[in-house]
């Protein structure tokens, strides 16, 4: 008797990419957190049991060794999205008619989440402002890193101090998107297991 075909709802390369991402993204965000308090920009400082480093030189040698893992794993991801056209099959077209439809069967508590293999239009969004987001982060970060060397790119930031707010707020986006996504994926946790298996 013929197997039935197991659905492959998320490649090896995209489950490999996410979850070295999620790593790569908790590890910068807990000693960037670090980093932050030791000369704080608002006035306020993050609990010292959040952050990753335990002083300002152990937090910048997490930073910095996560900001490659970080770049590279998402230079890999973006190309292979493009390459294999998952972002256009997967990710576009992408309109705010549907973006609101969605929003609204969303609210409803009316969404399907029959087939895994297809996003709707608020995650579609959301995924996107995800991968922007993470664009402005690493370019920021360039600027706050080496703000000689790329003072064109901060000058399109208002200089080094613009730079640290601009990489301050896609942090903060960059947070509010990971806590929203977290509690929609565990609120479907079959959802969890296919980017996990794959299928
Ligand atoms: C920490 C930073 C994270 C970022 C930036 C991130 C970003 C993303 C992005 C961009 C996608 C879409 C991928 C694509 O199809 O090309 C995605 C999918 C997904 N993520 Fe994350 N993610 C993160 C963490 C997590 C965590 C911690 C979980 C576990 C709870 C999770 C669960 C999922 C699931 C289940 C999907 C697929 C959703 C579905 O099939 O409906 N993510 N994530």
């Amino acid at each position: 008797m013929a197997q039935p075909r197991k659905l492959v709802t998320h490649p090896g390369w995209l489950r490999v990419t996410h979850w070295l991402n999620a790593l790569a993204v908790l590890v910068m965000v807990m000693s960037g957190w670090r980093i932050y308090d030791a000369s704080p920009i608002f006035p306020f400082q993050f609990p010292r049991a959040l952050t990753l480093g335990g002083w300002l030189g152990g937090a910048l040698l997490w930073h910095f060794a996560a900001m490659w893992l970080l770049f590279a794993n998402g230079v890999f991801y973006v190309a292979m999205g493009l390459v294999t056209g998952r972002f256009r099959r997967q990710l576009f077209q992408l309109r705010p008619r549907q973006v609101w439809h969605d929003f609204v069967a969303a609210v409803r508590g009316q969404l399907s989440h029959d087939d895994l293999t297809h996003y709707n239009a608020v995650q579609k969004l959301a995924y996107l402002v995800a991968i922007v987001d993470l664009i402005v982060i690493v370019l920021s970060g360039l600027v706050v890193f080496k703000p000689v060397q790329f003072s064109n790119l901060g000058a399109l930031m208002g200089g080094y101090e613009g730079a640290r707010v601009a990489h301050f707020v896609a942090m903060s986006v960059l947070v509010a998107f990971v806590l929203i996504h977290v509690v929609m994926a565990a609120a479907v946790p079959r959802t969890i297991l296919a980017m996990i298996r794959g299928r």
